[in-house]
């Protein structure tokens, strides 16, 4: 069942989505060489709660961090350790909020440095417009799967591949919550999207296969030829008059 949500609930999920952005913002600053994924962790933590808040992932499942940090060939659910970035690591960083009974969600990707080649560079680039191609479809009127389509129709215009196994969702006082959002599907098909709707859309996008497979920890999830990966995310309110994007950060132009 997809829940919509009051003008009240939008007012509480802002917050959720601007506390979120925020962390975020310092956590992708903070990438650089020689940094530990562990040391990520313990500022994102810090940063949740000196707003706060509350980091969502901790626990979820069982899940041991705050925030998920994926680096190249890895997918999502990367855990926080002692692996240190190195120059032309493709970085994804993948965290969540929670204040005041609602949650946000996002997630970047940047590279330590300079990109490893021109076609990592164009996978990140495809990727993000990939998630800004969907939010703009996500309009009242418009069926889920624009969305899902507006993602899979760029993505494979320039070569690349979307991840099946792992999908966008609804989201509100729970970070997952009905409707799935799937990066590939059919245009004009799937639930009617309505005013009130919140979606975490998030595009994990591959630079070879689409086929991929979780380590012995039974969380990173890898690309099976181990080529890069990368992934955004922003958790999207569908207001009367379209979309207003609730995890925007600072670096980011578009509304
Ligand atoms: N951001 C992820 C998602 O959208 C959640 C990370 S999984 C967790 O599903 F276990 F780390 F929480
Ligand atoms: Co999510």
């Amino acid at each position: 069942m997809i829940e919509l949500k009051s003008a009240q609930e939008r007012e509480k999920m802002r917050r959720a989505g601007r506390v979120t952005a925020e962390v975020l913002e310092v956590l992708k600053t903070a990438v650089r060489p020689g940094i530990t994924t562990r040391e990520l962790d313990v500022l994102a933590e810090r940063e949740t709660r000196a707003r706060g808040a509350v980091p969502v992932f901790k626990g979820y499942h069982g899940y041991p961090a705050s925030v998920c940090v994926s680096v190249n060939d890895e997918v999502v659910h990367g855990i926080p350790g002692a692996r240190r970035l190195k120059p032309g690591d493709l970085v994804s960083l993948d965290f969540g909020a929670q204040i005041d009974g609602f949650v946000g969600d996002s997630a970047l990707s940047v590279f330590v440095g300079e990109p490893p080649s021109p076609r990592a560079a164009e996978l990140l680039e495809v990727t993000y417009q990939a998630l800004w191609r969907a939010i703009a479809a996500m309009r009242p009127g418009a069926r889920l799967g624009d969305v899902s389509w507006a993602v899979q129709e760029h993505v494979e215009a320039h070569g690349f591949s979307v991840v099946r196994e792992y999908v966008g969702h609804g989201i509100g006082r729970a970070m997952h919550e009905d409707p799935q959002v799937p990066n590939y599907g059919q245009p004009g098909k799937g639930p009617l999207l309505r005013p009130g709707l919140a979606l975490a859309i998030e595009p994990m996008v591959n630079e070879g296969t689409w086929e991929v497979g979780v380590l012995d920890d039974g969380w990173t999830v890898v690309t099976l030829d181990h080529r890069l990966s990368c992934h955004f995310e922003h958790t999207v309110f569908l207001g009367e008059d379209g979309p207003e994007v609730l995890t925007l950060r600072s670096d980011e132009k578009r509304v």
